[in-house]
């Protein structure tokens, strides 16, 4: 792993190889390798780890680690590639209301050892990674605040502005096509036809959005 300065890590929290959420998180390291970073990928369902274990070791007074997590073990290689990254681009399908399990441990290792209890200084990180956030979900856009996503995404971008990057950019992938053929499951409140076009005309246009923020993250300040 080289550690240049122009590194954008992408972070697939979704367990489907080349479906909606994988596509979306490609798309945005496309855009930015198209801006000349160096970018590279990590599938979290093909890593081995918990999330955060509460050893506050990353806290400790003794040997304060400052933004490093204690824990070592298959999400090791991420955090540390993620350690002087421009960018990073995390991308999950909702389930259940929320990023998925993984995502949300990822989340609680990283985020939680970059955050310190000092209200002087909430952040370790003085300059982190600029993100770009990717969900995918069932429910179409209009579906979003009376489900409460909106509040929730607003919440994620919170944390993850304690990493102090030059902007937390969020993408919303709505109305996704689940099935290649809905006729195989029994989904009756879902409409193939309607599935399919959206996923033919609006999809490609999130998929474009995702490309144009991967490409800000490339070329966003401190290049
Ligand atoms: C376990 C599970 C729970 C889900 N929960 C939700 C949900 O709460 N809201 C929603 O809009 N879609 C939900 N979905 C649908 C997925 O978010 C949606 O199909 C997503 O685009 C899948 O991403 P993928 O195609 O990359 O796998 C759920 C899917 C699964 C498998």
């Amino acid at each position: 792993m080289s550690y240049g300065t122009n590194r954008v890590v992408g972070v697939d929290g979704g367990p489907r190889k080349g479906w909606n959420t994988a596509l979306a998180v490609q798309a945005a390291l496309d855009g930015a390798r198209e801006k000349g970073a160096e970018t590279s990928l990590y599938r979290l369902y093909d890593m081995d780890f918990k999330g955060c274990k509460s050893c506050f070791a990353c806290k400790s007074a003794k040997g304060y680690l400052g933004g490093d997590c204690y824990l070592k073990d298959g999400l090791t290689p991420l955090l540390d590639a993620l350690k002087g990254a421009k960018g990073v681009v995390m991308g999950s399908p909702v389930y259940l209301g929320d990023v998925t399990a993984c995502m949300r441990a990822f989340w609680e290792r990283y985020i939680f050892s970059n955050l310190a209890y000092d209200s002087q200084n909430p952040s370790v990180l003085a300059a982190g990674p600029s993100c770009v956030v990717i969900y995918t979900m069932n429910v179409p856009r209009e579906a979003m605040a009376p489900f409460g996503y909106e509040e929730l995404f607003k919440g994620h971008a919170g944390f993850l502005r304690r990493l102090n990057g030059a902007s937390v950019e969020q993408i919303a992938v709505c109305d996704t096509l689940q099935f290649d053929d809905y006729s195989l499951f029994h989904a009756p409140m879902f409409d193939e036809a309607h599935k399919r076009k959206v996923r033919e005309e609006a999809f490609p246009l999130d998929l474009k959005k995702a490309r144009e923020a991967g490409g800000r993250l490339a070329s966003s300040a401190g290049a």
